[in-house]
This record gives structure tokens, sequence and C-alpha cells, in this order.
């Protein structure tokens, strides 16, 4: 066992909240993947601690009855889960006047819905999100202008808090102040071959003078679309734990973040889904298909408490949260996309989280493969080399007594891969 395989940490305990203000997260739920959902395929969100979907929406002509289906299924639901609309500006056109009147028509649709989602939480403003939008000019000669015709330039229209993820520089935000705040869609990855840090989320902050700011998190991002399709084959550097070392950054800067959001719900097509592999799936079955990733969601609804509370919670029983890719790195497969951009940023390890009551042992192996950490109560961090055919096994143990042994079923590192897959395998313990 080496020392660095093993990052234990203390939890927070019972402190008393930092800053009285609301926490909300959120989670990016694409609209677009969702042409075969019915009424009922729109739940389980608001159980594991996330306050409203993000509804981006696209072109397609069927879009607004899915988003009318999701306002009916959180009626249905009977939670106080909320709904808001992301625009997605690489679908929507927004060159013309006239482009502005989809928008308007969401937003109107919307506006007394009790399901609406309004920020500040309780006032009359609606939430308003996009992905992208900075190059639209709706008929208007400036972004600022352009923006501003779109959401404030109809009398008739409600009040918006507007919230958009552009990608620009932010030092321009002073300038732009049609904006209510920003949300910043790359702050959930780091952009190059290093971890997450609050560093990209400061700029940010400094840059809206006091404005709203959604941070992003996500747990992972693969995508491998030839030049026949989409044309897009990379990753984005998701080692060292990163799902739970984001979620640890913004537990530590929570009082400067009121909002977070998570990338993505149903995105099958990045791999950044936590949600069920549901509904439609835009061409990426090669690489989702086996990989369901709802593992993931206790692990980030513990985060989640920590985050709204500012003390993460007692843990009662052991939990193993493990996920990792499938075939190393530097592999290669007779597959005609050729091998993600970044690949060299990944290293073949298994990623493990273990949630503990009490100190235990906790044993990690695949093959001859093997790390045994004493580990405290709380939540400790573990990995695992990954270098030959090898099945994963975990093993929590307390005096020779086994207290957990959860051998996930399909979680196998094989040296040969058909096809360049880089999404992660997630496997959490009952
Ligand atoms: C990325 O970083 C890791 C760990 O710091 C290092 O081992 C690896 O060689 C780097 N990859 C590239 C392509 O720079």
């Amino acid at each position: 066992m080496g020392l660095d395989d093993a990052d234990a940490q203390a939890p927070l305990g019972n402190r008393p909240p930092q800053v009285a203000r609301q926490k909300l997260v959120v989670a990016h739920f694409m609209v677009g993947n969702t042409y075969p959902y019915q009424v009922a395929d729109w739940t389980k969100a608001s159980s594991k601690g996330i306050d409203a979907f993000a509804l981006n929406v696209g072109r397609d002509s069927w879009q607004p009855a899915r988003v009318a289906d999701a306002f009916t299924a959180a009626v249905n639901s009977k939670t106080n889960f909320k709904l808001f609309l992301s625009f997605d500006m690489s679908s929507l056109p927004c060159a013309a006047a006239a482009d502005a009147i989809t928008l308007r028509n969401y937003l109107t649709t919307y506006r007394a819905h009790p399901h609406q989602m309004m920020y500040p939480p309780g006032s009359s403003r609606l939430l308003a999100s996009t992905f992208a939008g900075e190059a639209c000019r709706f008929g208007q000669g400036t972004l600022q202008a352009a923006w501003h015709y779109a959401l404030r330039g109809d009398l008739r229209l409600p009040g918006v808090h507007f919230v958009p993820s552009f990608f620009m520089d932010p030092a321009a935000f002073g300038g732009l102040q049609t904006i209510d705040g920003s949300f910043q869609w790359n702050s959930a990855w780091p952009m190059g071959n290093s971890t997450t840090n609050f560093d990209a989320d400061n700029i940010y902050l400094k840059n809206l003078g006091g404005r709203t700011y959604m941070a992003g998190v996500s747990p992972w991002f693969f995508t491998h679309y030839g030049p026949d399709t989409y044309n897009k084959n990379f990753i984005y550097r998701c080692d060292d734990w990163h799902f739970a070392a984001r979620w640890e950054v913004l537990v530590k800067h929570r009082a400067e973040v009121d909002l977070a959001q998570v990338i993505t719900w149903n995105d099958f097509g990045e791999s950044h889904y936590v949600g069920p592999i549901a509904g439609a799936q835009p061409m990426s079955e090669a690489w989702t298909k086996g990989f369901d990733h709802q593992g993931w969601l206790d692990l980030m609804q513990y985060y989640i408490k920590a985050y709204k509370t500012g003390a993460y919670p007692a843990i009662t029983r052991e939990r193993v949260f493990l996920w990792g890719r499938l075939y190393p790195a530097n592999a290669n497969a007779p597959d005609h996309v050729g091998k993600p951009q970044n690949w060299a940023y990944t290293q073949d390890y298994l990623w493990g989280v273990v949630l503990l009551p009490s100190p235990a042992m906790v044993t990690l192996s695949c093959g001859s493969s093997t790390v045994t950490s004493a580990l405290p109560a709380g939540l400790s961090k573990m990995r695992l080399r990954l270098t030959t055919d090898c099945n994963v096994h975990v093993k929590i143990w307390k005096k020779k007594a086994v207290v957990l042994d959860f051998a996930p079923k399909g979680f196998r590192f094989t040296k040969h891969p058909r096809i360049y897959n880089f999404n992660a395998f997630v496997a959490a313990s009952p």
C-alpha cells in the first residue's frame, strides 16, 4: 500500500451553517434526448437533492410538447421540484429579431406555473439560462442589445433573472448589464491536464460584481463522434476522484456560490449523465451501453447535503463508490473514429470513495493489483492501479469480520478494447 493511495478526510461534523443564503442545486437536462419520453419518465431527481432541471431546449418542433410533459410530471410528483429553461443557442436560431419569439413564448407559457423556478427563490423573477448565445444578435447591434431585446424588450414579458453560459471573456461582464449573472459551463472540469480548483470560479465572481454565479459540477467527459457525424472526439481530465473533488471545492466555497448546476442528468453523447439511460440516444450507444451512472447519485446526494447545509451528513452504514475506465488509455483499438483528443491526460486507475461510520480496513483489488488501507470514520478516497485483465473487488473488514464484500457485476478491466471507449463504469455498493 502506498500512502498516496489513500486520502483520509475527517468529516466536517455538525458545524453551524456559515452562510444564511439558500444554496440550490440544479441539473442540466437535455430535452433533445427525450423524444420517446412519457410523463412518467420525468421523476427521480428530486429524491437525490436536486432542486430543479435546467431544461435544455433546441430547435426540434416536438420539444415544446416534452417541456409541457416535464411541467405536468412536476405537478404529478407532488414535490417542490422546479424547472426552468436553458435555451440551447447552439441549436436555436438567434440572428433575426423574430427568433426571439420562440424564447419569449417559452417564458410567457410558464411564467405563472407553480413549478417554474424563480430566482431568487420566492421572488417574481423567472430563472432563465442558456448554453452559449454569445454570438446571438436578434437583429440588434451588440450582445448587450441582443439579449436585452430578446428577454426584456417586450413589456408583456415577465421579469427574467437571466444567468446564461456565454463562452466569452468574463472581463466583458461589466459592460453586459442585461445579464443578472453567469453560469460557467467549463468550470465543471479541468480545462487542461490538471486537477479541479476554484481559480476559474474566482475570475467569474470577480467580474460579476455581486451578480448571480452558477458553478458547474460534472462527474466525467468523453465524447466520441467521428467526422461522419458530429466530429467531436475528446475527453476532459476527470482523474483524481474528479467528481468528489469538484464537490469538495464547492462545499468549501459555498459562501460564494449560491447555485450549482450538475452537468448533466441525461447527456449521453458526452458521457456526463448521472440519471438513468432512458429516452433517445444521440448516436452514443457505442460508449454508453452497459455504463449506467446512477451509482454516482447517492455520492452526489451526500455532497449536496454538505453544500446546502455546511455540514457533511452523518454516515450510518458502510458505502463504497467505485468508477473508472474499462480499458487502458494507451491501448489501440480497431476504431475508425480514432483515439479521443487528450487521451494522454488520463491514467489507468480505479477511483474509490468510501463512507465509513467507524474505522475499518478497506481492500480494493483487481487481479494481482491490490491496496489495503486502515481508514478512519468519515469519507476517504482510495485508488488502485489497473494493469491487466481483471475484475474489480472491494472488501471492508474489522478484526477479521467482513462488513462489506462487493464485486460489481460487469466491472472488468481489459487490455484489448474493440473501440476507444473512455466512458466511466460506475458502481455503488448497495
Ligand atoms: C498529465 O498529468 C499526469 C499527472 O500529473 C502525468 O502523469 C501525465 O504524463 C500528463 N499527461 C500529459 C499528456 O501531459
